[in-house]
């Protein structure tokens, strides 16, 4: 079994908060990322798949095709958006970097099983410190 990743990047605003708490109640538990006027994140986005080598290719997965699918599937619908208003697999979530992870992999995880694609790991770098990593349970 070989693990083969695939990094993508995107820029997007969102805001952690809960609308039924107040803007002091939302700063206490979400810190900056409450801030009522939005803000943005440069997001990287490391997506992992494991499989047998095709003895044939030499590859686990054409990285053009994988490179294609997150691009299609996730890149152009999250890219230069906002997370809490724009993204329609994000709707009514609360835009952490947990809860971003977790929406990709619920998005990319059925386009690969066709294919015969195993889905490892949705890695989301928020800032240069903080990083959550989503494999599917
Ligand atoms: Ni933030």
């Amino acid at each position: 079994m070989v693990y083969i990743t695939r990094r993508e990047t995107f820029n997007a605003a969102h805001r952690l908060f809960r609308p039924e708490w107040s803007d002091e109640e939302n700063l206490r538990v979400f810190g900056k990322c409450s801030n009522p006027s939005w803000h943005g994140h440069n997001y990287i986005l490391y997506v992992t798949v494991k499989g047998p080598v095709n003895p044939e290719t030499g590859f686990v997965v054409n990285l053009k095709t994988l490179s294609k699918i997150i691009r299609e599937q996730v890149i152009e619908k999250i890219d230069h958006m906002n997370l809490n208003t724009q993204v329609d697999f994000m709707k009514g979530l609360i835009i952490s970097s947990e809860n971003i992870a977790i929406a990709i992999w619920d998005v990319l995880e059925p386009r690969f099983r066709p294919l015969g694609i195993e889905l490892h790991c949705v890695k989301i770098v928020e800032t240069e410190n903080n990083s959550v990593e989503y494999y599917g349970n």
